[in-house]
């Protein structure tokens, strides 16, 4: 307590790019979602620049129209592990579904990279949008979307319970008597639910920070709630001051109604920062970018939000056609957001795709530009992070050499890591073992 509130950063590492057509810059690496080195150096960088994690977005289902990034790349948990040995201090989260995978599963896997990395492991945790990874799993469709979260409700405390089977000190480990550990110490879940029935306990103890962090990135009305409930940290796209704003104060406010600290819960808008040592190169940057995108890609890279709908049957230069409830069971929060904005501002097809496909940063400009904007952001209840992704070659870099400095000169970020593991350079507590809390008399 009393404690200056510190800035949260984090990088979003994301191959050749999450456009259609970065990978053809010739500063890009053509084949960056699955070359090793380059996500090494990439860790390696942001643990230099003293940001707290890394961040891995993930999918299940691919078609012909997918982004390149998306068309092979490495599976979140995979990569993490290997960046866990080639790094000390920084986080590394990564995106599992719970609507396509089993709790047993899952809290085995994060607890196992939450042990390698001495606790730097975090979990977002998604219900994920698309309707076609029902045919990668063997399942007849896709649960709808309020029903994807009540899964994910009991996914989330299935996965936590198994995380505390063991208490801390259960693996006595004592050579002389042949005891190894504790049976009083080891829990058993007996889990039988509406959608799970585990018994437990979890082959893997809890690591230094406990548990790995919970973060959530969904941002419908269930989607928030959910967050300001369960999750530790929040991975957002709002890219306009007001609506960050209008939803930080949503979810603090969600999270305090449910008994929580608001301060526990942590919001990370994603922004993709673009330098130039002037105003003027950073556009032009942009720029170069932004043309490499036909209006074809652009069409392809709108229609997937809305289950991969075929938008080219539509006349380009009318108003954004009505496509009714299409989106709503699968990327929610941004489908709905994507159809107010052209019904409101009364975009083209070819506008509204254009902007989906090649947004124009809000975070453009000079490193004290930037740095100004992520200060204001921070200071004025927008954000208490942010997610940094890349959409022009070197941007990791860039913003690691240039903006951080600065932050760091205003003290409004860190210039050392204050700890080793993930929950300590974020500041939030580590949860006590639910089973210690009830010995002690503490309500659980
Ligand atoms: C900022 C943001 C990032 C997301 N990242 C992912 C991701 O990496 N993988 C994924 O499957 N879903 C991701 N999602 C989608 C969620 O899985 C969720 O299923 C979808 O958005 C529907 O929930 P919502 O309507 O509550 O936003 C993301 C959503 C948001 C808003």
């Amino acid at each position: 307590m009393g404690e200056k509130r510190r800035l949260k950063l984090g990088a979003m590492l994301h191959g050749v790019g999450s456009s259609t057509s970065l990978w053809r810059h010739p500063e890009i690496q053509a084949d960056a979602s699955t070359n090793f080195e380059l996500y090494k150096t990439w860790v390696q960088v942001a643990e230099a620049g003293k940001m707290d994690l890394v961040f891995v977005a993930d999918g299940l289902y691919i078609n012909e129209k997918s982004i390149p990034h998306f068309l092979n790349r490495f599976e979140p948990l995979t990569i993490l592990s290997a960046l866990a040995s080639v790094s000390k201090n920084i986080g590394l989260v990564g995106t599992v579904s719970t609507s396509y995978s089993e709790p047993f599963t899952i809290a085995r896997q994060f607890g196992s990279l939450d042990v390698i990395s001495g606790g730097r492991a975090g979990w977002n945790v998604v219900t994920s949008p698309l309707e076609g990874s029902a045919l990668n799993y063997g399942k007849k469709e896709h649960p709808e979307h309020d029903l994807r979260y009540r899964i994910a409700t009991e996914f989330l405390d299935v996965v936590r319970g198994l995380w505390d089977s063991w208490e801390d000190d259960a693996f006595v480990r004592d050579k002389e008597t042949g005891v190894f550990f504790n049976p009083e110490k080891m829990h058993v879940l007996n889990h039988e639910g509406e959608f799970f029935s585990v018994k437990g306990p979890l082959n893997i103890a809890r690591s230094k920070q406990g548990q790995p962090v919970i973060f959530q990135a969904g941002s419908s009305e269930v989607g928030r709630d959910y967050a300001a409930k369960h999750a530790d940290a929040v991975f957002t796209g709002h890219d306009n001051f007001d609506d960050a704003a209008a939803f930080y104060r949503d979810v603090k406010r969600r999270a305090q109604t449910f008994g929580r600290n608001p301060d526990h819960v942590l919001i990370f808008p994603g922004i993709s920062p673009i330098l130039g040592s002037t105003e003027q190169e950073a556009e032009r940057r942009y720029q170069e970018v932004a043309n490499l995108v036909s209006i074809e890609n652009a069409l392809d890279y709108l229609g997937r939000f809305f289950e991969h709908h075929d938008f080219s049957q539509y006349p380009l230069d009318e108003p954004f056609p009505d496509i009714g409830d299409l989106g709503r069971n699968s990327f929610r929060s941004t489908t709905d957001k994507i159809k107010r904005n052209a019904r409101e501002n009364g975009l083209t097809l070819r506008q509204v795709a254009l902007q989906v496909a090649t947004p124009r940063s809000q975070f453009l400009g000079t490193p004290v530009q930037i740095a100004d904007k992520i200060q204001s952001w921070f200071e004025q209840g927008a954000a208490d992070g942010f997610m940094i992704g890349a959409s022009v070659p070197h941007a990791l870099e860039d913003f690691v050499e240039h903006v951080i400095p600065i932050l760091q000169q205003r003290g409004i970020f860190r210039s050392e890591y204050e700890s080793d593991t993930l929950r300590g350079n974020l500041g939030i507590p580590i949860p006590e073992n639910r089973y210690a809390k009830s010995e002690s008399g503490v309500q659980v």
